[in-house]
């Protein structure tokens, strides 16, 4: 059974009903399934069993300390993308040579907490960078640990703004160059080569890709040992997709069409395994993705001549993707309302025309003081959200099994001032 569930037609988390949460808790809040957490992970970390490997969740896809701390109990490392989540990894107990260290644009600031810190990689995007690490390593009298991020021109089809290995991308360097790049890193004072990055985009349901991109990986390593260039680790990025349900949940359902990590690890693995190397995996969504929901309650129902608007208390500043993204969210009533559906526009209370959490949805008649669930949040919600409209972000609260605990307090405007 699925860990968001619906139980006598009223939906749970866990063993734990939502509605009452809305009362503890207030809305609009991000409610998680601990051991929908724990086992994600775990399966993750399973599947990559059969070789030397480090899982480094990604924190971009959520950042709160409790669920990096959780990662860290089980032995996560961290992939960070700024100077802000290196900080919360290390004071979530990720160690630091657990830790790689992507990002097109790094201050020297954040260079130097890298070195300090004694980081597992920093994934350098750029030649420019690559100098720039360089000359802070040597001032600092160190050497810093570097992959260097190739970027291998595949496209996998997705969404235009989450693609990140093709060559009109920001990320990493091209194929064609890096080669040239490495050997100018291996002449570096300042830099110990220590791997090869490739990150390929996100959302991926087809591990035809990660083989295609592992095929990439495993000439240019041989390429570069032949050079005599030995690296220690070979990061394969994230992105394998989860299934964003549009039906209620149901665990056989959630799983169509979705590829485990054990199917990813297989087909990358037997192209890699040969050569010997650490294998990193940075998994965002994967891990956390089916994991939240987000609770928003019904403010008004209006209609114009055209359009049913059900309008909510969750905006794009709690949950941007339907707008940056155009990504589907399946929302559901926290109790099942029985009776025809209606197509309506979801939106929020933020003065966007933008701010819309499903279009032309089919939903069951929903009343002012309803509650409704808004599905498969868990990565990329929390994270991205803001105070647009001076709104405080919403409260995060996990589960396991029958109880719950705030793992995150909502914001207040009081904070601000
Ligand atoms: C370098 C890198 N690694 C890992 C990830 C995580 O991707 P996902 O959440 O799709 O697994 C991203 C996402 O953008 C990324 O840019």
């Amino acid at each position: 059974m699925s860990k968001l569930h619906y139980q006598n037609e009223k939906l749970f988390c866990e063993e734990t009903e939502i509605k009452n949460l809305t009362e503890k808790y207030g809305t609009p809040l991000y409610v998680y399934s601990k051991n929908m957490i724990k086992n994600k992970f775990k399966t993750t970390d399973e599947a990559f069993s059969s070789v030397d490997h480090t899982i480094c969740f990604a924190m971009k896809a959520n950042s709160n300390m409790e669920i990096l701390k959780l990662m860290a109990s089980m032995g996560a490392g961290g992939d960070v993308v700024s100077g802000g989540e290196l900080y919360l990894a290390l004071k979530a107990g990720i160690p630091a040579n657990k830790i790689v260290y992507a990002s097109v644009g790094k201050t020297d600031e954040e260079i130097k907490f890298g070195i300090e810190s004694g980081i597992l990689a920093f994934n350098v995007e750029s030649e420019p960078e690559l100098e720039v690490v360089n000359q802070i390593a040597l001032q600092m009298g160190k050497k810093a640990p570097v992959a260097i991020r190739i970027n291998p021109n595949i496209d996998v089809h997705g969404h235009p703004y989450i693609s990140t290995g093709k060559s009109i991308n920001k990320f990493g360097i091209d194929i064609d160059f890096a080669f040239d790049v490495f050997l100018k890193a291996h002449k570096m004072e300042g830099i110990n080569i220590v791997g090869v990055h490739c990150h390929i985009g996100s959302q991926i349901l087809d591990t035809e890709y990660f083989a295609a991109s592992a095929k990439k990986l495993f000439d240019f390593v041989t390429r570069l040992t032949e050079a005599g260039i030995e690296v220690e680790h070979i990061d394969i990025g994230g992105g394998l997709g989860v299934h964003y349900p549009d039906v209620i949940p149901d665990y056989a359902e959630e799983q169509k069409g979705v590829p485990p990590p054990s199917e990813l690890s297989k087909k990358v693995l037997e192209i890699l395994k040969p050569l010997n190397k650490e294998i990193i995996f940075e998994p965002g969504r994967s891990i956390i993705g089916e994991a939240a929901a987000l609770i928003t309650k019904v403010l008004y129902v209006k209609r114009s001549r055209d359009t049913k608007f059900i309008v909510v208390d969750a905006g794009m500043n709690d949950l941007i993707r339907p707008c940056l993204y155009e990504a589907y969210h399946q929302i559901v009533p926290l109790n099942k309302i029985e009776g025809e559906l209606e197509k309506a526009d979801v939106v929020g209370p933020i003065c966007e025309t933008g701010d819309f959490l499903a279009k032309g949805r089919m939903l069951p008649d929903v009343k002012r003081g309803d509650y409704l669930a808004v599905m498969t949040t868990g990565a990329y919600g929390y994270s991205l959200a803001c105070n647009y409209n001076s709104r405080p972000r919403a409260a995060e609260v996990w589960i396991n099994g029958e109880n719950d605990e705030l793992i995150r307090e909502r914001e207040k405007v009081e904070d601000w001032v």
